[in-house]
């Protein structure tokens, strides 16, 4: 995803900068009926919805949200048409070879979590290209979780614990929250601190189960391909209400 060469905007006067999420995470929902609404195919509203993640790609950029990780591609969505599911891989794999080239400039630094040997070749090679490529990148961290399953991320991180202890390498004592998290997909990235959901729908649907535990969750009506700047001001200006007690008083 890329982020244009523009002019960068501010961050608006009435968000406090000491108080920024660090990382903000999205569930993109409601691109079918953004399509459906507008008298369009499905797969409309999926482009649409590209150009909502760049758009928010580049607002966090501008105004100093060092981390955006988008659920592109849940475990469940096979189960969605096959032309719809095609389309999206095809999608996925067209936008990152396109803005590749932008990401570098911008300094963005891609990845992907999710179970990844499942997806297609092409796309698996087009991912590993652009993480490659982008790893050394200082700016914005941006994951984008495809083919993502947090309860499968937790089970992958048993495994590789459970191998880990057969092998002596480990002792079931020496198992606390911070030796897990550096099994799970998304070591190395802060756990989010907002997290936005579209379309009205309040469920969490097996996203990043493991790292919301204290996220701030803000769900808005307005439908992913709707989801603008102005919306990403008002998500913040609700965040930064927020009392962030993390189970103290
Ligand atoms: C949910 O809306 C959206 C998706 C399952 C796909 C989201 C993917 C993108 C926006 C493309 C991102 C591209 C890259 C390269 C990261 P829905 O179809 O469930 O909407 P509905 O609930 O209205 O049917």
């Amino acid at each position: 995803m890329t982020v244009q060469q523009t002019e960068l905007e501010y961050l608006p006067s009435d968000l406090e900068r000491e108080l920024l999420p660090k990382h903000v995470a999205v569930i993109m929902d409601g691109n079918g009926r953004w399509a459906k609404s507008q008298g369009l195919p499905r797969i409309m509203g999926h482009k649409r919805g590209v150009d909502s993640l760049r758009n928010l790609l580049r607002t966090c950029r501008d105004w100093g949200v060092g981390a955006l990780t988008a659920y592109a591609f849940s475990t469940e969505n096979w189960k969605r048409p096959e032309e719809e599911v095609e389309f999206l891989m095809s999608l996925f794999k067209h936008v990152l070879r396109q803005e590749l080239r932008e990401m570098m400039q911008e300094d963005v630094q891609i990845r992907f979590v999710g179970n990844l040997e499942a997806l297609p070749l092409v796309l698996q090679e087009e991912i590993t290209h652009a993480t490659e490529k982008t790893k050394e990148n200082k700016g914005i961290k941006f994951t984008v979780a495809t083919n993502y399953g947090g309860r499968l991320e937790i089970i992958h991180a048993c495994r590789a614990i459970a191998e880990k202890v057969q092998q002596g390498l480990l002792q079931p004592d020496d198992i606390d929250e911070s030796v897990f998290e550096k099994h799970l997909y998304t070591v190395g990235i802060c756990d989010p601190d907002l997290l936005i959901r579209t379309s009205g729908e309040m469920r969490i649907s097996n996203f990043l189960l493991w790292q919301i535990a204290y996220s701030e969750i803000y769900i808005t009506d307005t439908l992913w391909p709707d989801f603008d700047r102005n919306e990403f001001h008002r998500a913040l200006r609700a965040y930064q209400q927020r009392e962030r007690r993390f189970g103290k008083v």
